[in-house]
């Protein structure tokens, strides 16, 4: 299923002839959900890809298939410790940090490390090779906008609680960014952020019930217990399939001219949680009951993208519906929880 979906994320690349074959690429936070796709996607286009990364919130098992394959490398490293690399990069794409919310709670040190630190060790790294740079930073650096800002486009400034739950991620991100833009201004890298909004598929962690809100539905749903809908359902998100997320992050990466710019990349059809609940309900064919539980502290109450610039800088907008993302992601769990 999985390799479907990087076959056709190869497709829709090449159609455009974006390609990084032959290119040196290091993936930060390579084990994880997004980091082992776009590890998939460049080694199956024959890039020489060398992913890094502390197993905090990834998996072996993500990348367990590319270890014997000659164009892969693994390095075990936490990024907010310097590390030295003898080999060449043409492409830093930094994607480590814990990012669920349940983790701002248990480990808010290390995600702002990661996204602090770790991301000095690898400007650092992109500066010494003189390689581009991709940031995965979120949605999150928005805050709660007001229904003015809704659509969302990156000249917004966001509304961020700096002291609050959620402060470590959302101003770790925010200060990510900076180093990037500064790196950019006192170097001359050519630098690129993502803002990626919600993504879900395959890969996401099973365990991760009390995070984020896909696989905390599905597992609930699967297992018959209930769904847990944090405050009325009212609430919206905007979802992305991985497929299409993952290749808006390799566009961004892989097009030329495009240094210095921030780009939205998440999908622009917004979906209340109550909405969600029920549709993975159905999807699930389960007789779980929807309870409601109070609203955690800064909780966004409204997330969907402008994607104007991400349709005419990289050509791109979603594809997968949610239902057939869904889809997609139920059965990965299905298989996933039985084997
Ligand atoms: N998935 C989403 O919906 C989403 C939304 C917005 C932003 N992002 C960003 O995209 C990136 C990837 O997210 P994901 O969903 O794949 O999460 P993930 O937790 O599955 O992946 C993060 C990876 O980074 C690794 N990591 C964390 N700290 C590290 C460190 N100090 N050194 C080395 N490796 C480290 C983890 O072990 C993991 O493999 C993150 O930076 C996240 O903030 C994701």
């Amino acid at each position: 299923m999985i390799e479907e979906d990087v076959d056709a994320i190869i497709r829709g690349l090449e159609k455009d002839n974006i390609s990084f074959e032959d290119r040196k690429v290091l993936v930060t936070g390579g084990a994880g959900f997004l980091g082992s796709w776009i590890c998939d996607v460049l080694v199956k286009q024959g890039a020489e890809v060398t992913c890094l990364d502390n197993f905090a919130s990834g998996l072996r098992s993500n990348i367990e298939h590319l270890m014997e394959k000659e164009n892969f490398t693994f390095v075990e490293h936490d990024i907010s410790k310097p590390i030295f690399f003898d080999k060449r990069f043409d492409l830093v794409m930094h994607l480590a940090s814990r990012a669920s919310p349940f983790e701002f709670e248990k480990f808010p040190i290390q995600i702002l490390k990661a996204n602090t630190l770790g991301i000095w060790v690898a400007l650092g790294i992109a500066k010494k090779h003189r390689a581009r740079f991709l940031y995965a930073s979120t949605s999150e650096v928005y805050g709660n906008p007001p229904a003015s800002f809704i659509p969302t486009p990156e000249t917004y400034n966001g509304n961020v609680n700096p002291v609050g739950p959620r402060s470590c991620y959302d101003e770790a991100k925010r200060a990510g960014e900076a180093f990037v833009m500064a790196y950019r201004l006192e170097h001359g890298l050519d630098t690129r952020i993502a803002r990626i909004f919600n993504t879900y598929g395959p890969r996401m962690r099973a365990g991760d019930i009390y995070g984020r809100v896909v696989p905390r539905f599905i597992e609930q749903a699967l297992n018959n217990k209930p769904i847990t809908v944090f405050g009325t359902g009212e609430q919206t998100r905007s979802f992305t399939y991985v497929s299409d997320e993952v290749e808006g992050l390799l566009r961004l990466a892989g097009i030329e001219g495009l240094g210095g710019e921030v780009v939205n990349i998440g999908n622009n059809k917004e979906t209340t949680i109550l909405e969600l609940a029920e549709l993975i309900k159905k999807l699930c064919n389960s007789s779980s009951e929807i309870v409601f539980l109070p609203l955690p502290k800064d909780d966004p109450l409204r997330r969907c993208p402008d994607i104007s610039k991400a349709k005419k800088l990289l050509k791109w907008k979603p594809k997968v519906s949610l239902e057939e993302g869904l889809k997609k992601t139920i059965e990965w769990f299905k298989y996933y929880s039985s084997s």
